[in-house]
């Protein structure tokens, strides 16, 4: 949801603001363009050089200066953004928005736009507290101002109690819920899973697969992006964290188990993970050696449980909808259907793995889309363009999507 989107981020002076500088980073690496505006008591704490260099864009702080006006009159500012986000958003500058005051660039934007206002507060405990702020910021909720934080804890100032402003991926969370309010999986719940699992033999070694996570952790990304609260449970890989998705780390195929267990209950479940079928029974505690020993160790292995299967069977926890992959090399399409039956999923993607098809672990996919309405055929395609339109289809499967799919 942040792809493509516009935030115009008025940072005022509060300790808070290098926060900001790591909020920007998070927001330009979900696909978002951000535009500053630095108050003069913000440069105080933050530089504009900073705010540059992580926006690449103008930093613009003067509401006087002639050149901005030329190139991006203020008003202009405030209309050409998404939303509009004040972080650390202090005492003064929601006195002065509550009293219409524009007597700088950031206060001169808030009255002017006619986006959306977020606001994170960040202030002293005792400031966040006294009667002015509470009139203030409930006057400014009926307004539809919308807030995140501020929490609890120790205060830059030695004091401690409520004012500290939201951390970066709190307010990141919050922007998109601002963002995705009428997105087409809006007020929906997704959980999936990607990567390997590794499973331990001993305390070094463990057995995994050549899975690279590519498909489900852009799975993640497209239904985060399309408004669900998405939660993302990973083997190891070697991706990055997608932004704007709650991500669970684990290593084992009963550590997701776990975890998917945790995130119950969610409207949508997309396995895309390649569990491992199998773990050594019992793994060593210690490194095994091969010293002394004439021959090699046995594995004895048990079977792991089926998540899939599991969050299918699931009573009245069950994801509304609940789609497998099926990862074949040969018979694609009717292990695939036999699949779907057996772990009694909602639909099965299908995709051929085999040593020459290059999908584990590359970028494109060729896949079949399972359904009780029978089977599609996709196009060879980019993997993350299998996961755009498996997103468009979940969508339209909740009925608020109404784009046309090719
Ligand atoms: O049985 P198979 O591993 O081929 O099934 C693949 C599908 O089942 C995938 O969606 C995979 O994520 C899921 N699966 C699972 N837990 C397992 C094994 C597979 O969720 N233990």
């Amino acid at each position: 949801m942040l792809q493509g989107k516009r935030i115009l981020l008025i940072v005022a002076g509060g300790i808070a603001a290098y926060k900001s500088l790591e909020l920007v980073r998070l927001l330009r690496r979900g696909g978002a363009t951000v535009c500053a505006v630095l108050t003069e008591s913000g440069a105080q704490f933050v530089t504009p050089l900073s705010l540059q260099a992580l926006t690449e864009d103008k930093v613009y702080s003067d509401l006087f200066s002639l050149t901005d006006e030329c190139e991006m009159g203020h008003i202009q500012l405030s209309r050409d953004a998404d939303l509009v986000v004040i972080a650390p958003a202090t005492a003064n500058i929601l006195a002065k928005l509550r009293a219409g005051i524009a007597d700088d660039l950031a206060t001169a934007v808030l009255l002017a736009t006619d986006k959306s206002v977020l606001a994170a507060p960040g202030m002293n405990v005792r400031m966040w507290e006294h009667s002015a702020t509470i009139e203030n910021l409930a006057a400014l909720a009926s307004r539809g101002v919308l807030f995140v934080g501020p929490n609890a804890g120790d205060m830059a100032c030695g004091e401690h109690g409520a004012g500290r402003m939201a951390e970066p991926q709190e307010i990141l969370a919050a922007i998109q819920s601002a963002l995705n309010a009428e997105t087409p999986l809006g007020g929906r719940s997704a959980l999936v899973t990607s990567g390997p699992t590794w499973e331990a033999i001993d305390p070094v070694r463990y057995i995994a697969n050549r899975s690279s996570g590519k498909q489900g952790h852009a799975i993640a990304s497209v239904l985060a992006g399309l408004g669900a609260r998405t939660t993302l449970v990973t083997g190891p890989t070697r991706l990055g964290d997608p932004v704007g998705v709650h991500i669970v780390h684990i290593e084992s195929a009963r550590e997701m188990f776990d975890a998917c267990a945790d995130a119950l209950p969610v409207d949508i479940a997309v396995c895309a993970a390649a569990v491992s079928d199998w773990r050594v029974a019992k793994a060593a505690g210690q490194k095994l050696k091969k010293d002394g020993n004439a021959t090699p160790p046995v594995l004895k292995l048990s079977e792991n449980p089926d998540i899939l299967a599991a969050l299918a069977a699931a009573g009245s926890r069950r994801p509304k909808l609940v789609v497998g992959f099926a990862a074949e090399t040969e018979y694609v399409v009717e292990h695939a259907v036999s699949k779907r039956q057996r772990k009694g999923c909602d639909w099965v993607v299908a995709n051929n793995v085999s040593s020459t098809s290059g999908t584990f672990g590359g970028d494109d996919n060729t896949v079949h889309l399972i359904s009780d309405m029978g089977t599609e055929d996709w196009p060879r395609m980019g993997k993350e363009e299998v996961a755009a339109r498996l997103g468009a289809r979940i969508a339209a499967h909740f009925e608020k999507y109404t784009s046309c799919i090719p």
